[in-house]
């Protein structure tokens, strides 16, 4: 069967043998056995370190948990710098871990139950595999946004019991963060570990108002300067009896 590549920005095209058997592998009989140029990342080959991910077709998955069909074409995660071939360079989320302090801030010293974990388990589950961003609209024209799997690991130490600053953390995501998001939910659809960060924003966006904070684009929407429904020129501009 036929597999395509996408190196370079240039299509390569390798013939290998029938079968069935993961993209992962494909990539690894095209290392061995028809250019041992090729570069990609693998690590565990069972789905849980999130190093082999790439696009086949149209979507972000991890290779080594995706079969491979005749014809494919693979290629490197969008919006991330392109080291070589399929592997992408993580400076850009090692950047961000840092800058919006998606850690422990203040030690609260309390003790957690079984219950408490299970509050935080999900987001916990990330495998940092970076297939949301890759998927992110927002993240793609701007590289200052936080991005999904950053929002869902602020979520994560905003609801743990050992931050005794739950503040701190949603301080720090009110500018490039929970608002712009535009809710498209591409990063849900291509998790691999089955997070919602479409969710866990909305929840971000949840806790921020008990903290005062508002949507800043409703300060640059005009509500005035159209009838509104008890006729008024300078009413909300919305009439619900057309
Ligand atoms: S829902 Fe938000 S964070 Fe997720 S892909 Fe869309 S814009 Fe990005
Ligand atoms: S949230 Fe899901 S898609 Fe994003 S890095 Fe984590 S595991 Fe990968
Ligand atoms: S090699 Fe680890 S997730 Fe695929």
């Amino acid at each position: 069967m036929k597999l395509t590549i996408i190196r370079d920005n240039k299509e390569q095209v390798f013939e290998i043998p029938d079968g069935k058997y993961t993209v992962l592998e494909g990539l690894r009989y095209i290392k061995i056995n028809l250019d041992r140029t090729l570069s990609f990342n693998q690590g565990c080959r069972s789905g849980v370190c999130g190093s082999c991910a790439c696009i086949v077709g149209d979507k972000e998955v991890l290779s080594c948990k995706t079969f491979l069909n005749d014809g494919d074409v693979l290629k490197p995660l969008k919006n991330l710098v392109i080291i070589k071939d399929l592997v992408v360079s993580k400076d850009t989320i090692e950047e961000n871990i840092k800058k919006f302090k998606t850690t422990i801030i203040e030690n609260s010293n309390n003790q957690t139950s079984n219950i408490d974990v299970k509050k935080i388990d999900i987001q916990s589950n990330c495998i940092l595999c970076q297939s949301c961003y890759s998927s992110c609209p927002v993240f793609s024209v701007n590289k200052d946004f936080a991005g999904p799997y950053i929002l869902s690991r602020v979520l994560r130490y905003t609801n743990d019991k050992k931050e005794a600053n739950q503040k701190a953390h949603i301080d720090l995501v009110q500018e490039n963060g929970v608002w712009d998001c535009t809710l498209c939910g591409n990063c849900t659809l291509v998790c691999p570990e089955h997070l919602d960060p479409k969710n866990d924003i909305q929840l971000l966006r949840n806790i921020s108002a008990t903290y005062g904070y508002m949507d800043p684009n409703f300060a640059s929407m005009s509500f005035s300067g159209g009838l509104d429904f008890t006729g008024n020129q300078n009413g909300f501009g919305f009439n619900p009896n057309f």
